[in-house]
């Protein structure tokens, strides 16, 4: 499996591990087929103790869906569906052609580092007669101040994340999904994104948002004594949401960057907005991408090196009691709004195992008093309880839908 560390460029050929044994790329004119190496090899297990496409590193192609299920679709059309879903997830990650109808979108490619991420939300619970089960972490996010939400574009029934290096590997995913949602549940929303290609860097590289920032950098890493207790529900766990052991919740938010107003600052006014330099990603406390960050440098000059409005201070875990995210977002861009400007940004995707010690005070802390959101707009929400991995024969949410 791929781990996400400091360098966790998105999806960077040096990360590439786990080549799927076996796999070899079909030759069109007839010649020997020669083994698929590099971005088409890269596989990534379905089967485990936490769902993929949490702790690996970002891939460079992503689709975000949620669906709603049918009027009708009950908990047992539900549980269905999840396994079907979770075959077909589990063949399509390892490389093999799936079971049943297949549509040759992806026929002649590698697994490239595929994965597909199921969560369930609010309402799903309500629909499928589990309101019993509802965690308690799944209580709608506070409004925020900077909120301008679209209610289409956000929460649904169930959600599912998919990833991968190749983008028609990714798109076929998505419409063997959707066409084996077939009469059960229906398409909200979707969105699509992307990141760096792996390869494209000299070397494994924290990935760029639009912005031009260096953007990961401070993300807990599966390596740190305490990524299990913030990212992973834990196991020992009674009651309502004792399903969700080995599970994490999702905060998914379509946040636009005001690109025009962002590309129209100096470099160094951009760089104190952050705290952070363009050119390294070095805060400006000095060092560089991986020194750790002192909020309590003074420059030369007397003043405080981060400012007191610059994003990496307002969000750092030390000025919200250790709440902390892991943060593993695509980039978007959907053409241009009326007005002429780039409708683009982060499908920012926050993992934590409680939103309440995760986004939630730190995005409090940042719609009060944070120099960047100035420059954003949420312009979509939605909250998943994401369930723990699952064991080969067995479905993802199988502990809450038996
Ligand atoms: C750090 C960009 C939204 C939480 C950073 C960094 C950048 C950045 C460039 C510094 C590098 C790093 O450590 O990753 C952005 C952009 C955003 C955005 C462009 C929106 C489009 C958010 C939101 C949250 C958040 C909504 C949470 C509610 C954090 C945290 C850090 C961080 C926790 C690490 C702070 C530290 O400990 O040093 N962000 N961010 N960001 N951001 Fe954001």
């Amino acid at each position: 499996r791929r781990l996400l560390g400091t360098a966790g460029a998105a999806g960077a050929a040096g990360l590439v591990v786990g080549a799927a044994g076996g796999a070899f790329a079909a030759d069109a004119v007839g010649e020997r087929p020669a083994p698929l190496s590099g971005v088409g090899a890269a596989s990534v297990p379905f089967h485990g103790r936490h769902q993929a496409g949490i702790a690996e590193p970002a891939q460079a192609h992503g689709h975000l869906l949620a669906f709603d299920l049918a009027p009708g679709a009950d908990r047992k059309a539900a549980a269905a569906l999840m396994r079907r879903w979770s075959r077909t997830a589990a063949d399509l990650m390892a490389g093999r052609v799936p079971q049943g109808d297949d549509t040759g979108i992806a026929l002649d490619a590698g697994p490239c580092a595929l994965t597909v991420t199921f969560g369930f939300g609010r309402t799903f619970f309500d629909r499928t007669g589990l309101a019993d089960r509802r965690p308690a972490a799944l209580e709608p996010l506070p409004a925020f101040t900077g909120d301008a939400l679209d209610a289409r574009r956000g929460e649904g029934d169930v959600w599912v994340q998919i990833g991968a290096d190749d983008a028609l590997v990714a798109f076929h995913a998505l419409r063997l999904l959707q066409k084996q949602a077939s009469d059960t549940a229906r398409l909200r929303w979707q969105m699509n994104g992307f990141n760096r290609t792996p390869g494209a860097t000299d070397r494994p590289r924290t990935a760029r948002n639009l912005m031009g920032q260096i953007d990961g950098t401070n993300n807990p890493k599966p390596t740190d004594s305490t990524f299990a207790e913030r990212i992973w529900v834990p196991d020992a766990r009674e009651g309502a949401d004792s399903w969700m052991a080995g599970g994490s919740y999702a905060v998914v938010r379509r946040i636009r960057m005001l690109l025009d107003s962002w590309d129209n600052l100096s470099l160094e006014r951009q760089e104190r907005v952050i705290g952070r330099r363009k050119s390294d990603g070095a805060p400006l406390s000095g060092g560089t991408e991986t020194t750790p960050v002192d909020l309590n440098k003074f420059a030369a000059d007397g003043s405080i090196a981060i400012p007191g409005d610059a994003h990496i201070r307002v969000a750092a875990p030390e000025s919200n009691r250790g709440a902390a995210m892991l943060r593993r977002a695509f980039s978007y861009h959907d053409g241009f709004l009326d007005d002429g400007a780039p409708d683009a940004g982060l499908l920012f995707v926050a993992w934590q195992a409680d939103p309440a010690k995760g986004f939630v005070p730190v995005q409090r802390k940042l719609d009060r008093g944070d120099g960047l959101s100035r420059f954003l707009r949420h312009e979509s929400s939605g909250l998943y309880a994401v369930p723990g991995g699952c064991a080969p024969g067995e479905y993802v949410g199988q502990r809450l839908l038996e």
